[in-house]
């Protein structure tokens, strides 16, 4: 017997002779996405496994890809919390964070759309058939899996206060109290990240979700229409952040390497 949801999965389509009836430029977008995901997953695997220039000891200035630094083969004034991971070739830095970022990023929605869209072409635009004979969407494995975003989000909240902390401890100069450049891109990059992970839908769920009644809990109501507002141009955090992260590694990079030096406002 056919069920429902069965019939809408293997319904077929419209019979037209066209494979889409879409007149605009709709590769544009999956083209560019693929270009900027590919170009940003390259540069971070290569900063990921050089493990070099992430510290600027003078300036206390740590990139967010090596934060926090937790392997023994971190600059002990680097590992704020420890290092207790053996140092290995292929066992990042910052090997506590990343597996749980990557996992933050790959199950946001956001993202789900771009790459199912872009990577998988299922389907590649709106009204454009799926890439895929069959279509299961979220309903199996390893797919089913993309519901624990909800987990990832309270670690990425853990991880975005460890980076807070980070640019805390970089107010820092060898004689005490410092600022410069590297200050403001590093707090810019926590500002935008909290953007993101604040305006996550999930975030939303947790501030103002199961209430039946948001006169009853106005503070609640507040925190939800707040994560609501950044929560509408998600995908705008989505990609800034990615080109922040970027943006501050290189430069943490560029000052730790000795390529430029940090603009210094105080000390
Ligand atoms: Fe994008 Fe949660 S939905 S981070």
């Amino acid at each position: 017997m056919t069920t429902t949801e069965d019939s809408a999965v293997s319904s077929p389509r419209a019979a037209i002779a066209a494979r889409n009836l879409r007149t605009d430029n709709w590769r544009r977008g999956p083209i560019l996405t693929v270009l900027g995901i590919t170009a940003w997953v390259a540069y971070a695997t290569f900063r990921v496994f050089y493990q070099g220039d992430y510290w600027v000891a003078d300036y206390h200035y740590l990139t967010p890809f090596y934060s926090p630094c937790v392997s023994e083969g971190c600059v002990p004034e680097s590992a704020h919390f420890g290092r207790f991971l053996p140092d290995h070739p292929l066992i990042p830095y910052a090997a506590l964070s990343l597996p749980f970022l990557l996992a933050f990023r790959l199950t946001c929605y956001y993202y789900r759309k771009a790459y199912y869209r872009s990577f998988w072409l299922s389907p590649p635009a709106c009204a454009v058939p799926d890439g895929h004979p069959r279509y299961t969407g979220e309903t199996r494995f390893p797919l089913l899996l993309q519901n624990f975003h909800r987990y990832f989000f309270y670690l990425a909240v853990a991880i975005s206060l460890v980076n807070t902390w980070d640019a805390v401890l970089a107010f820092h100069s060898p004689d005490g109290f410092g600022l410069g450049l590297g200050n403001v891109i590093l707090w810019a990059n926590v500002v935008l990240l909290w953007c993101y992970t604040l305006g996550c839908h999930s975030c939303r769920h947790v501030m103002g979700g199961r209430l039946k009644h948001f006169s009853k809990h106005p503070v609640r109501y507040r925190l939800w229409t707040f994560s609501s507002a950044l929560n509408s141009r998600h995908m705008m955090w989505a990609w800034i952040t990615l080109a922040s992260l970027a943006l501050t590694d290189c430069y943490v990079m560029a000052v730790a390497a000795g390529w430029i030096t940090d603009l210094r406002f105080i000390g």
